[in-house]
Parts: structure tokens; C-alpha cells; sequence
């Protein structure tokens, strides 16, 4: 898999390896995501490729603080090759050449086989409750 920076003519095959992976969610445009992360640091948007096709994504950032790491997904015809992995070592590399001490990121409750996956990368759970607060609503069409 060749991990490089997204570009804007990935638009649509991104939506629809989101759709793929169960990761969009009625409040959350994609395309409104897409083109907010192209304001700040796009060169921390990835994507994965194979035979020239999409296969993974990982939305990463550094707001000075910790890495965050959003919309980490693989094809389902391409998931258990280690693209996932591979995908995460190479943001946690990117962050770390900026400097950023600690990635944070977020599953949903209860998505243990995710879960699992972040713990054989070596994450652990936090002892802090996630909290959040729209400022801008984000209604699907
Ligand atoms: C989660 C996801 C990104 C994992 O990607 P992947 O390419 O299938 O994972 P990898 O093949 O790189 O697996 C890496 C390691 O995690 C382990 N792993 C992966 N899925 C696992 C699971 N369900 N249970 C236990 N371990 C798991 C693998 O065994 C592997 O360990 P190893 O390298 O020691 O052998 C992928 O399944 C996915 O896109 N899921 C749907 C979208 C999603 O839920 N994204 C997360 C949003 S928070």
C-alpha cells in the first residue's frame, strides 16, 4: 500500500470507503469534513493506495497539545493485511516530526473489535470521559 497525502480528486472514493466502513454518521457530512481538514494541515490527511485505488484513510492532526487521529478506515476487501497498522505508524511518524507527544483518538462505546485493534498498537484506554459541544450543525442533505 502507498500511503501519500490526500488530494481533492479522492473526494468521492474517500466518501465512499467511509460508507464502506460504517463511518459516516447523519450529523457529520463527509464532504464538509473533507473540505474543513483541506484548510488545516492537509498534508496530514492520508490515504492508502493500491493498483492506484483507495483502500485507507486517516485524518490526522496536531493542535500544538496531542495528535488526533479521525476517519482511520480500510476497504473491507483489504482489512487484516496490516494496512491499518501501517496506516497508524506512518501518522504517529508524521506527528512525531512535529514535535507532538501523546495521540489521542476516539472509538464508540462498545466497538470492542476496534478496540482491540487500537491495544495491539499499543494504545490504552484513558481515564477521562470525552465531551464535546457542535458549534456548527452538519445535517445531511
Ligand atoms: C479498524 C481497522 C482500521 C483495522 O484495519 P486493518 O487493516 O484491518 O488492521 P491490521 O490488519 O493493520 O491489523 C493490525 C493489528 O490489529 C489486530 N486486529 C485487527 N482487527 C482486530 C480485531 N477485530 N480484533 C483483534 N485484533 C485485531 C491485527 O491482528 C493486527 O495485529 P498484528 O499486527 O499483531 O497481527 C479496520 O478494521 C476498519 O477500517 N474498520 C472499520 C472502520 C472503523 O471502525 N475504523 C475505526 C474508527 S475509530
Amino acid at each position: 500500500m502507498l500511503i501519500r497525502a490526500f488530494d481533492p480528486a479522492d473526494t468521492e472514493p474517500v466518501v465512499q470507503l467511509w460508507h464502506d466502513c460504517g463511518l459516516v454518521r447523519p450529523w457529520n457530512d463527509p464532504r464538509r469534513d473533507i473540505h474543513r481538514k483541506l484548510s488545516e494541515q492537509p498534508e496530514l490527511f492520508l490515504v492508502g493506495e493500491v493498483d492506484a485505488t483507495v483502500v485507507a484513510t486517516a485524518m490526522v492532526g496536531f493542535d500544538g497539545h496531542r495528535g488526533w487521529v479521525y476517519y482511520l478506515a480500510v476497504a473491507p476487501g483489504h482489512q487484516g493485511a496490516g494496512c491499518g497498522r501501517a496506516l497508524m505508524d506512518h501518522a504517529e511518524t508524521l506527528l512525531l516530526e512535529r514535535g507532538c507527544p501523546k495521540v489521542n483518538l476516539q472509538v464508540r462505546a462498545g466497538n470492542e473489535p476496534v478496540m482491540a485493534f487500537y491495544r495491539s498498537l499499543g494504545y490504552v484506554e484513558d481515564q477521562a470521559v470525552s465531551m464535546g459541544k457542535r458549534l456548527i450543525p452538519d445535517l445531511l442533505p
